[in-house]
């Protein structure tokens, strides 16, 4: 069969094909990830690349473009799976923990009497009623390798004996017997996998120190930005496989790059926990998520077993026990339990609401007594997707915008401070809060008429948009502009989440005013204006010390539960507490959604602090 050869560009790395596949599937051959909103379905217009042949040039969808001769294709940076801000740790926060240190691996030294004619049990029977006392009573089994070394062992080192255990399920397993006092240190891994980005954090077991964090793209992101794609795309012949495959791929990658930065070796790493939301939990451990978006939204499981690394296919620790923290449901999963553990409102007096803003916003309500969740979709647009010049938190996104109210010029600022290359979440809720103080918009979202045109606002096909970046000043060579369809993207995304927190704050009969603490938790969340997002109605109109950035608080409950038993069992018990309210069954969602589809909100006495600076101009402003 003819073979066609795929030069991207600037990388100048070439591939060899057979023809009839895409560019993007050529892209991936190349290891070159592209980002693909839309999973490859053509809808999202966001993989565009530069397409040379025969001397000619035409931007062609990398998803949708059949290579069938010898092609050069130029990539863009602004479509590849570039260098988001991935957020590695748990903001400065000082939590309190009451979990003991108890790793899930540790190594215990004993020294045995030995056996004689009048002390005749077995050799595993003294040993394991010595182990027992050294773990506060708990049963231990041993495992059969272990079994098959003991007696020579035993006797080899005069009874005195260094052992492996790693907690079960209210049990410990004996992996490893070592001679006399074992010094060499152990190993663990803490794991988030995140829809976007996926983080790692290596600690040591022996003293519970993190030696290493790092943090990449789940390599999912090639099918699909969000879970709903992803769980559509595990319907189509080796979907689940390539998804499964995609985020052990991610961790092995990060794994590898720990383990050699700290000169740790993999087999000496024995214990993992992981969290993530349901539809990761399930595509990691292998498990179909297809019911997860189908009436009733039910899961296959919200408990995991503990599994070895190898039958998920973790080569580097292959021996490593894996314990994937528990979900409460198919929209509030192991990330937010392991939110709640690591913030200690499972233990607090205070009215706690804990927020994680992302494509879903993930709410709980609660303290020591009780604990309510839900998930509203709030929609792609807080990670800068389906907006017409959105991006990822990363270079050259647009994250600050000032808007003079005198003339409208605009001022801004990007990450790293380059060229921008468009706006992320934070830059559009900066900007329309902006746009709305100014009165450049009305409270639906609509630009305004004013007595006199102002430059940056102007008429195209589709209706109206605001410059926010000439051409001459961006790194793409085209304008940065904001249309209607793009604020009420947003508006339909901060309306969601705003009608979420009250839904729950409903239910048990609260209002605002009764709340004593807001974590807001997640990658997005660190970068928001807490001033802007009250501006816009995404969170309520209290005194800002109630807020608290938080963090990948995902990471820190994995690393919590690594390093306490006390802590997983809780994260146990915080999963079986925490009580899901269904948005879409039976309450009044709806209504408070659409309630909350302008800005900041249809009834103005909810936001009494932005009501008071409002600007009117223009005939339409209300
Ligand atoms: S159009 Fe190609 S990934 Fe969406």
């Amino acid at each position: 069969m003819e073979i066609c050869s795929v030069t991207f560009l600037p990388d100048n790395v070439t591939v060899k094909t057979e023809p009839g596949i895409t560019i993007a599937g050529a892209a991936r051959l190349a290891g070159i990830e592209l980002k693909m909103p839309c999973g490859g379905e053509g809808s999202c217009g966001k993989c565009v690349v530069r397409l040379t042949k025969k001397g000619t040039t035409e931007e062609l969808l990398a998803c949708q473009t059949i290579v069938y001769e010898d092609i050069f294709v130029e990539v863009p940076q602004n479509v590849r799976l570039g260098e988001h801000q991935i957020l590695l740790a748990e903001t400065e926060q000082n939590f309190q923990t009451k979990y003991d240190f108890e790793p899930l691996c540790q190594k215990v030294a004993v020294r045995l009497s030995p056996p004689s004619l009048y002390e005749n049990a077995s050799d595993w029977t003294r040993l394991s009623c010595e182990l027992s006392k050294a773990v506060g009573g708990k049963e231990v089994v041993p495992s059969l390798p272990v079994l098959q070394k003991m007696a020579h062992l035993l006797r080899k080192s005069d009874w005195h004996v260094s052992a492996l255990l790693v907690a079960q399920n209210g049990f410990y397993e004996l992996i490893d017997l070592q001679p006399g006092m074992a010094t060499e240190t152990i190993y663990g891994l803490a794991i988030d996998i995140g829809t976007t980005t996926i983080v790692i954090y290596l600690v040591d077991l022996v003293s519970g120190k993190v030696l290493g964090k790092a943090g990449t793209y789940n390599k999912q992101a090639a099918y699909g930005d969000d879970i709903i794609t992803r769980i559509i795309h595990c319907q189509s012949p080796k979907g689940l496989k390539q998804l499964h495959d995609a985020v052990i791929d991610s961790i092995t990658e990060l794994t590898e790059q720990l383990l050699a930065t700290s000169q740790v070796v993999g087999s000496k790493v024995y214990v993992i926990t992981v969290a993530g939301n349901t539809t990761m939990i399930h595509l990691f451990l292998g498990m179909d998520p297809k019911f997860i978006r189908l009436d009733p939204y039910i899961p296959t499981a919200a408990q995991f077993p503990i599994v070895k690394g190898k039958e998920l296919g973790l080569e580097t620790t292959p021996e490593a026990c894996v314990y994937c923290l528990p979900a409460v449901g198919s929209y509030v999963g192991g990330d937010i339990v392991a939110g709640v553990l690591s913030t200690g409102m499972n233990w607090a007096d205070n009215l706690t609401l804990f927020i994680d803003i992302g494509t879903n916003g993930e709410i709980v309500l609660g303290n020591k007594e009780w604990l309510i969740s839900c998930a509203c979709s709030a929609g792609p647009a807080f990670e800068g997707s389906g907006i017409t010049c959105g991006m990822r938190a990363m270079q050259g996104a647009i994250e600050r915008v000032e808007i003079n109210p005198v003339n409208f010029e605009v001022r801004y600022q990007t990450i790293e401070g380059t060229p921008p290359a468009g706006i992320c979440g934070s830059g559009l809720i900066d900007c329309i809060a902006k746009l709305h103080r100014v009165g450049l918009i009305d409270r639906a979202g609509r630009f305004c008429e004013l007595d006199k045109p102002v430059e940056r606002l102007r008429k195209t096909d589709e209706g109206k948009e605001f410059v926010l970046a000439w051409d001459w000043e961006t790194a793409l060579g085209k304008d940065i502009t904001l249309t209607e369809g793009d604020i009420q993207n947003l508006i339909r995304a901060k309306g969601a989440i705003f009608a979420g927190i009250q839904c729950l704050l409903k239910t048990v009969q609260l209002d605002f005013s009764s709340l004593e603490r807001i974590y807001i938790a997640g990658g997005f969340g660190n970068y928001l204006n807490i001033a802007d997002a009250i501006e816009i109605g995404l969170l309520p109109d209290l005194p800002h010390h109630l807020y608290r950035f938080v963090g990948n608080t995902s990471v820190r409950g994995a690393y919590l539960s690594l390093i306490s038993q006390t802590a997983l069992n809780a994260a146990t018990e915080i999963g079986k507490k925490l009580t899901y309210l269904e948005l879409s069954a039976g309450n009044n969602f709806m209504e408070e959604f659409i309630s909350a589809l302008f800005l900041p909100h249809t009834n103005l006495e909810l936001f009494p602090n932005v009501k008071s600076t409002t600007v009117v101009r223009g005939g339409n402003s209300d």
